[in-house]
């Protein structure tokens, strides 16, 4: 028996990385996973990896800041399996066309990034909620980001972005929790998918091992600590948490600065060949 049996969900950016994690999460949880990427191809291979273990899975090239795009993703996941239970808005936009501060980002660019990081979850809301109330309710989670409470400079777009995405997240759990609906966000910090893996780590241990030691419990984060954080939100065990921002960050971001940045400065005066990954 898993705790999500009979139950049907929308994983979006599903095809790498966190989104791929939670969607086998909910699938080996007993969930119909509809994996939604705007990489049609990847998708289809990971859908094709969750059946083949049994899971009923489908995939659908989507990308989550168009209107028909979203209202064709919540329509396919009920038109296969009838019902929506869980909607978790995960994907994640190119960002280098939107680093720097507000001076530097073009306006296209800007349109571009949020519909993704925010207009997708208003969408997908729309679009859902209508479904969800039908069941007598359902669960929504938006992937934010330690960057949507702590600003970092270089980072307009996403920091905007993400802590826009906790005040939609509120006022969804406020809106629709008389329907049954809860609505919550989860704040990652580093996670270190198969992308960063190789983008960033593979050819800097020393930056990584820098990276791990500011975390509190020694390591930074994997995908499957956020999809478990998921399935929590989406559980009964969460029957009763709504509006929430769950933090998942091995602790970093409740450090006492002052302390924390004297920490930093000891590790690399003992740790002179640490390579800084930026
Ligand atoms: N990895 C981290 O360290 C970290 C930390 C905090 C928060 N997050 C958040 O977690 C989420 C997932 O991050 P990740 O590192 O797994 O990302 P990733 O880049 O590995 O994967 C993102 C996926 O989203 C898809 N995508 C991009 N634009 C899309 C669109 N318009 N429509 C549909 N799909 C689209 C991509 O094709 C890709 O498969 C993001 O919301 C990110 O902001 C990640």
């Amino acid at each position: 028996m898993g705790r999500f049996d009979g139950q049907v969900a929308v994983v979006t950016g599903a095809a790498q990385g966190i989104g791929w994690a939670i969607a086998q999460r909910l699938g080996n949880e007993g969930a119909a996973v509809l994996l939604a990427d705007l990489n049609g191809e990847g998708v289809q291979r990971r859908a094709e990896e969750l059946e083949a273990d049994g899971i009923k899975a489908a995939a659908r090239q989507v990308d989550v800041g168009l209107v028909a795009d979203v209202e064709g993703m919540v329509g396919d996941a009920v038109g296969r399996w009838g019902r929506l239970d869980m909607l978790v808005n995960n994907a994640f936009p190119a960002m280098e066309a939107v680093t720097g501060g507000a001076e530097d980002v073009l306006p296209e660019d800007y349109d571009k990034a949020m519909a993704v990081l925010v207009k997708a979850s208003y969408l997908a809301a729309r679009f859902g909620v209508s479904h969800m109330r039908r069941v007598g309710g359902g669960s929504i989670v938006n992937i934010s980001s330690v960057h949507g409470l702590l600003a970092a400079r270089g980072a307009f777009v996403y920091e905007t972005g993400k802590a826009a995405l906790i005040a939609a997240t509120r006022q969804m759990a406020v809106e629709y929790g008389k329907d049954g609906i809860r609505a919550n966000a989860i704040a990652p910090g580093h996670i270190a998918t198969e992308v960063i893996e190789q983008a960033l780590w593979d050819k800097n241990p020393t930056g990584r091992a820098f990276f791990a030691a500011q975390y509190p419990v020694g390591r930074v984060g994997e995908p499957e600590d956020i999809a478990a954080a998921v399935a929590f939100l989406c559980s009964e065990d969460a029957a009763f948490v709504t509006g929430h921002t769950l933090v998942v960050d091995g602790g970093l971001s409740v450090q006492l600065q002052e302390n924390f940045g004297v920490e930093q400065a000891q590790y690399i005066k003992a740790n002179q060949d640490t390579e800084l990954p930026y």
